[in-house]
C-alpha cells in the first residue's frame, strides 16, 4: 500500500510563504513506499539485450555492428528508454496494477547506404526480450509529412577535410590577411587557423553552410574568442566532395561570389585589410598573480555535522527529504527528469524536466547573424561532465554516475549528478515582538547537473524549499561565443571586449515540461488578474476611491502566454473539484523564478534558422492537455530538420478544452 498521509489543506502557492511553516520544518516522513522506478534509464543489461535483438530480429534494417560500421552503413545511433504511458504509470504507483508497465526502448538508426543520409526511430519491447518482443517504427503523430529526419552532415570527416582543403587553397591570402594558414592534416599550431561551422540548411535542394576562420588559440576552449573576420560559404549537397562548391567569401564587409573574385580583389590595389584578432593573456581564465593577500585565507565553508537529512536510494533513483519524495530518470538528450514528486505522500507533479536548450545569436557577420543551436542534439545528458566536489557542489554532497550508450558501447560517466541540502543565508520566516522572536532556518534540497555543450556550461538545478516551492534553475557559464569586431557595426549587436573582438547578443531559451497534478490529474489553469479599479463604498459615503481588485479567469483552451508586465497576473494551476475547509481551491502558482530575473522568450520573429523547430520559444509559458504521444516538446533530431521538425510543438496547441483536464 502506498504511504498516504493526508496533509492539512493549504493553498499551495509556490514562492509565497504560507502559515504553517513550523509544521514542515519539524515533520519527518513517517514512512516511504518505494516502488520500482518505472522511468529509470535502461540498464546496461537491457541495452545489450536490445542490441542483440535488433541485430538478430531485423535483417531488413541491414545493420552493421557499430564497431565495424562506416558512415556508409546502417547502424544503431542511439538507445533510450521509453517512459510508460501516464495512466499505466499512475495505476502502478497507486497499487491498482500490480505489475509495472511494460518497458520499451526507442532506438535511432543511422541510414547511411544511400545519397540521402537520415535517422529513423523504432520502438522495441516489451523488455526483457521474450517471444512477445517486437520492433516497430515510431509513429509520428501530427507529422504525416515527415518520412525521416535528415542528417545534413553525415560524413563528419569529409565535412571537415574538404573545407580545410579549400582553406589550404587560399593559404597565400590567409598568410597575408591573417598571418596564418589552416591547421591541415591534424596540425595543432596554436597560431594556426581552424574552421568553425554554422549548422547547414537546405535551400532549393542544396545543403548550404557558412564557415568561419578562427585562430586555434593556445588554450583549449578559447577558440570561440578568436574569430578572424574571414568567412566562406559552401554548397555540400550530396556525399561526393568532388561535387561540392565554394559559393562566397566574406571579408571586411565585402561579399565575393567566388574564390577567383576574392583573389582578384585581394590582389588589386586599394584592397582594405582588417586587423588580426590574436590570442594572448586576455583569453586566460585564471589571474596569473594576485596582490589581494586575504585571498590565501580559507573562505567560509558549509558543513554537514549530522550527515545527510535526506534518504537517497541510489538504485531506485529516489529521494525523500522533509516530506518531499521524487524519482529521477536520466536521458542522453535531456539530462535529468523528475517523476512522481510528492509532498507527504500526495502527488504534486507527475513530471518535471528539461526538454530543450535553444540559443539564437545576432550579429553582422554570416556566422553570428544567423546562428541557432538546439542543444538536445548534442545531448544535454550526454554532455554532463564530472562535477567538482567543493566547487560545483558542497564537499559533503552525494554524487551519482550516469551511463551513456554510444555506438553500442557503454560509458560510465562518474559523478555527473549531485544531491545536497543547503542552508540559505537568510531565514525562511521571522518575526519579533517586544517579548519574543520566531525565526526558521531556510534549508533547501538541490539536485544538480552540469552539461558542457561546446563553449557553454549549463548548470541545471531542481530545488525543493520548505515553504512548498519547487524551482528549476539554469545557470550558464563557460566561454562566450563572440564576433570579430567591426567598427560601427558590432555595437549594434554587443560590446567591444578586446582589440578585435566583440560580444554577440543571443537569446538562451530553455524549455521545461511541468506536469502538475493537483490532488489528481484533473486540473485547471486560472489567471488571477490584479486590476486597477474605482469603487465607491457605503463607508466612503459614495465617494469613488481609486484602488485595485482581483479577477479570476479559467483558461479554457490550449494556449501560450507571457509573464505579465508589473506582475499583474498570477498563473495558478488548481483542482477546482476539491476545496479546503474555507472553500478555496488548492493549487500551485507558476512563477518566473528567483534570482536570475524574469526569463524571456524569443525576441526575433520567426527566424529562418529555427524554422518550426522550437516554436515553444515564442512565449514564456504554454498550457496543453497531457497526451502520451506529446511527451516531449522537442527532439534531438529537430536540429537539421527545422522546417519539418520531428517534433513541431506548435501542433500540440490545437484548441483542446483544458478545463479540469490533465495539463
Ligand atoms: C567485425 O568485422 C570483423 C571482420 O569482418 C568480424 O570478424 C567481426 O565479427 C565483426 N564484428 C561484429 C560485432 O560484427
Ligand atoms: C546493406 O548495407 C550495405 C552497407 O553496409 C550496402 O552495401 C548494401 O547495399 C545494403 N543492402 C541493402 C539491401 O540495402
Ligand atoms: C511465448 O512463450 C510462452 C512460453 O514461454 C508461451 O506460453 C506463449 O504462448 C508464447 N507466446 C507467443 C505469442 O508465442
Ligand atoms: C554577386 O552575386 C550577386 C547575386 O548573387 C550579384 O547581385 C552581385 O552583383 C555579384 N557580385 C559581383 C561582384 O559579381
Ligand atoms: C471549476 O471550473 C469550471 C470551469 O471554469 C467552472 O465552471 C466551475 O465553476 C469551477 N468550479 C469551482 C468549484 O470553482
Ligand atoms: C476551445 O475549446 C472548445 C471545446 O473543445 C472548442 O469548441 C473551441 O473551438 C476551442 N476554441 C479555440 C479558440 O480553439
Ligand atoms: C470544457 O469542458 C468543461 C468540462 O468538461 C465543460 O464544462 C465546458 O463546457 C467545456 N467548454 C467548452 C467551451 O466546450
Amino acid at each position: 500500500m502506498p504511504f498516504y498521509l493526508r496533509p492539512r489543506l493549504f493553498l499551495w502557492i509556490g514562492g509565497v510563504v504560507v502559515t504553517s511553516i513550523a509544521v514542515y520544518i519539524f515533520c519527518q516522513p513517517s514512512g516511504i513506499v518505494l516502488r520500482q522506478n518505472i522511468w529509470a534509464d535502461l540498464t546496461e543489461a537491457e541495452a545489450i539485450e536490445v542490441l542483440k535483438y535488433v541485430h538478430s530480429a531485423s535483417p531488413e534494417l541491414n545493420l552493421t555492428a557499430a564497431i565495424n560500421a562506416s558512415l556508409w552503413d546502417n547502424f544503431v545511433h542511439g538507445i533510450e528508454v521509453v517512459h510508460p504511458n501516464k495512466e499505466d504509470a499512475l495505476n502502478f504507483m497507486a497499487g491498482i496494477s500490480e505489475h509495472p508497465p511494460p518497458r520499451y526502448a526507442r532506438i535511432a538508426i543511422h541510414h547511411g547506404t544511400s545519397q540521402e543520409v537520415y535517422w529513423d526511430e523504432y520502438l522495441l519491447g516489451p523488455l526483457p526480450v521474450s517471444n512477445e518482443t517486437k520492433i516497430k517504427p515510431v509513429e509520428y503523430h501530427h507529422r504525416a509529412d515527415l518520412e525521416h529526419a535528415r542528417n545534413l552532415v553525415p560524413d563528419a570527416a569529409s565535412f571537415k577535410e574538404w573545407p580545410y582543403s579549400i582553406a589550404q587553397e587560399v593559404s597565400d591570402i590567409t598568410q597575408d590577411l591573417l598571418q596564418a594558414t589552416i591547421n591541415a592534416d591534424g596540425e595543432s599550431n596554436p597560431d594556426g587557423l581552424e574552421l568553425t561551422f554554422r549548422d547547414p540548411w537546405v535551400k532549393d535542394g542544396h545543403i548550404l553552410r557558412w564557415c568561419s576562420f578562427q585562430r586555434a588559440g593556445t588554450r583549449f576552449g578559447a577558440g570561440t574568442l578568436l574569430p578572424q573576420g574571414l568567412y566562406v560559404k559552401l554548397d555540400t549537397t550530396g556525399r561526393d566532395p568532388a561535387k561540392w562548391k565554394v559559393l562566397n567569401w566574406f571579408y571586411n564587409g565585402m561579399l565575393y561570389n567566388s574564390t577567383d573574385e576574392f583573389r582578384d580583389a585581394w590582389r588589386s590595389p586599394g584592397f582594405r585589410k582588417a586587423p588580426i584578432n590574436r590570442d594572448g593573456d586576455w583569453t586566460r581564465i585564471e589571474e596569473p598573480t594576485s596582490d589581494v593577500s586575504s585571498r590565501d585565507h580559507p573562505a567560509p565553508l558549509m558543513v554537514h555535522p549530522g550527515g545527510a537529512r535526506y534518504q537517497l536510494y541510489r538504485e531506485a533513483q529516489y529521494v525523500s527529504w522533509m516530506g518531499f519524495t521524487f524519482y529521477w530518470s536520466f536521458a542522453q538528450s535531456t539530462g535529468v527528469t523528475l517523476f512522481d514528486v510528492r509532498f507527504r505522500g500526495e502527488r504534486i507533479l507527475y513530471e518535471l524536466g528539461l526538454q530543450e536548450a535553444m540559443s539564437l545569436y545576432a550579429g553582422n557577420d554570416p556566422i553570428q547573424g544567423a546562428l541557432a543551436y538546439l542543444d538536445s542534439f548534442f545531448g544535454m545528458g550526454r554532455a554532463m561532465f564530472e562535477l567538482v566536489p567543493g566547487y560545483d557542489c558542497p564537499i559533503y554532497a552525494d554524487f551519482m554516475d550516469t551511463f551513456i550508450y554510444d555506438a553500442e558501447r557503454t560509458q560510465q560517466r562518474k559523478r555527473t549528478i549531485c544531491l545536497f541540502e543547503y542552508t540559505a543565508d537568510y531565514p525562511l520566516q521571522r518575526h519579533s515582538t517586544t517579548f519574543y522572536v520566531t525565526i526558521s532556518r531556510n534549508h533547501y534540497l538541490v539536485l544538480r547537473t552540469t552539461a558542457v555543450v561546446g563553449n557553454y556550461d549549463y548548470t541545471v538545478d531542481y530545488i525543493f524549499y520548505l515553504d512548498g516551492t519547487i524551482e528549476f534553475k539554469v545557470r550558464a557559464s563557460g566561454y562566450i561565443q563572440g564576433a570579430y569586431f567591426m567598427p560601427g557595426e558590432s555595437q549594434e549587436f554587443g560590446f567591444r571586449v578586446h582589440d578585435q573582438f566583440a560580444t554577440s547578443m543571443h537569446d538562451h531559451i530553455i524549455n521545461f515540461k511541468v506536469d502538475l497534478d493537483i490532488i489528481n490529474s484533473r486540473n485547471t489553469l486560472v489567471k488571477i488578474n490584479i486590476e486597477p479599479k474605482t469603487k465607491s463604498y457605503s463607508w466612503s459615503e459614495g465617494e469613488p476611491l481609486s484602488t485595485m481588485s482581483l479577477t479570476r479567469e479559467s483558461i479554457s483552451n490550449e494556449t501560450g502566454f507571457n509573464w505579465p508586465a508589473n506582475s499583474e497576473t498570477m498563473y495558478i494551476v488548481v483542482n477546482n473539484e476539491t476545496q479546503n475547509q474555507w472553500g478555496e481551491n488548492r493549487g500551485y502558482r507558476i512563477m518566473p523564478g528567483s534570482g536570475i530575473g524574469t526569463p524571456g522568450h524569443l525576441v526575433a520573429k520567426s527566424p529562418q534558422s529555427l524554422g518550426k523547430s522550437a516554436s515553444w520559444a515564442f512565449n514564456d509559458l504554454w498550457v496543453t492537455k497531457q497526451k502520451d504521444d506529446e511527451a516531449r516538446s522537442s527532439s534531438p533530431r529537430n536540429a537539421f530538420n527545422k522546417d519539418k521538425p520531428v517534433v513541431d510543438f506548435a501542433q500540440y496547441v490545437d484548441g483542446d478544452n483544458i478545463t479540469q483536464e490533465d495539463l
